[in-house]
């Protein structure tokens, strides 16, 4: 694995000036080309319920939330799972809030169901359940499991997580639980929560190192009007305040890569809602190797709004399919086959189309010159000439 210091981490976190962060991105995107190859994957994501019992600041299922709620039926979630099938994906996301109405021993015969019918990988992102409930669906075939912490830091991690009556909630104990049932796991954090500041942002991609996470998924907040953290006179951390905008993202993602290189890092849907024109290439342009097309069906699609404005959430899943195959192409990258997981096979080490892409590069010259414009005249707090890596 390649280190980076503290304070390298966060000195890219603070960088700004185009030149030094098109290195940034630019060695991202070579160690993913060595480490996981020009391969992107697709995963399949299935919304199957927005009922919540926990009341996150910053969530638009919150439980507090007065919203339309459903949970798919099995017919419904197998359906999806053949859907996944067809339009060639190897991995099924099976999402929802914490809802314990997702009876344990039901959803492992679900996952029975789907294994047996399907070549598919599984992977759960459910919330924070009982060992003995994930242990049931690790049984039961389920191979990956997405748990994102937050944040790194206890304050900020209990000031907008209330706790559920007398239930304590450590993610990162749980992760390394689920680890040891042979899961692979995943997690991540929202870049420009308010209250984050650089020293905790840095802090989380270290952890993820820490965990040798198989997965980390990384998206901008985005504030929902109708949570705490979206109210308009949220307190935020002032000058050490991250903010949520794409080219922080970016950071995080390019940093992860380095520091997790053989991770699988999705392109977020929450990248692509605030930038909706190129925010996916330029996630996989600066580390990330996945994409996770929405298949939930409608009417459920439209009421799964963990904050407002969710890309693709107008289009259905063939369309989903057809516009993201479209982006990879472009950029001269090419959908993975098989399940794409680190450690389950499938996961090509694919070193095909190596050089780098014309539209690529252009792709990134363009966002270089947007930050010039946009952030040029933020002064470089902690200015790295070079990109230093310790072995
Ligand atoms: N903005 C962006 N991402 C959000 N998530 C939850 N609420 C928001 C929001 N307002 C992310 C959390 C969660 C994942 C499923 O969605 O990180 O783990």
């Amino acid at each position: 694995m390649q280190r980076l210091t503290h304070e390298e981490i966060l000195g890219w976190l603070r960088e700004t000036r185009p030149a030094q962060l098109d290195q940034l991105f630019a060695q991202a995107d070579q160690v993913r080309r060595e480490h996981v190859g020009d391969a992107v994957h697709l995963r399949g994501l299935v919304e199957i319920s927005n009922y919540c019992v926990r009341q996150c600041h910053y969530c638009g299922l919150r439980a507090a939330r007065s919203t339309p709620r459903y949970r798919m039926n099995r017919e419904e979630i197998v359906a999806s799972a053949h859907k996944c099938v067809e339009l060639g994906f190897g991995t099924l996301v099976i999402q929802a809030g914490e809802d314990f109405g997702i009876e344990a021993e039901w959803l492992a015969g679900v996952i029975r169901q789907i294994k047996a019918e399907t070549p598919l990988a599984i992977t759960l992102s459910l919330g924070e359940r009982l060992l003995d409930e994930l242990r049931l669906w690790r049984e039961a075939g389920a191979d990956r499991y997405l748990l994102r912490f937050e944040t790194s830091d206890p304050a900020l991690y209990t000031a907008i997580h209330p706790l559920r009556g007398a239930a304590l909630s450590d993610r990162v104990e749980l992760l390394r639980e689920m680890r040891k049932m042979g899961y692979e796991i995943g997690s991540g954090v929202m870049a420009g929560i308010p209250g984050q500041t650089y020293e905790i942002l840095a802090r989380d991609i270290e952890l993820f190192a820490e965990l040798d996470l198989d997965m980390v998924g990384i998206g901008p907040f985005i504030a929902h009007p109708e949570t705490p953290l979206g109210a308009p006179d949220v307190p935020t951390a002032g000058e050490a305040q991250v903010p949520s905008n794409e080219l922080m993202v970016l950071k995080a993602v390019a940093l992860t890569r380095l520091v997790c290189p053989e991770a699988n890092l999705p392109a977020t849907t929450a990248l692509a809602t605030i930038n909706t024109v190129d925010g996916r290439e330029h996630g996989l342009e600066s580390g990330a190797n996945v994409f996770m097309p929405i298949l939930t069906p409608s009417p459920y699609r439209q009421m799964y709004q963990i904050y407002p404005g969710k890309a693709c959430v107008d289009e259905d899943a063939t369309q989903c399919n057809q516009c993201l195959r479209g982006r990879i192409q472009r950029l001269n990258r090419y959908v993975g086959e098989g399940q794409g997981g680190r450690r389950s096979g499938g996961g090509e080490a694919a070193f095909g189309n190596a050089s780098q892409s014309a539209p690529a590069t252009k792709a990134r010259q363009q966002l270089s010159d947007e930050l010039g414009q946009k952030e040029s005249s933020q002064p470089a707090e902690n200015a790295l000439s070079q990109f230093v890596v310790l072995r």
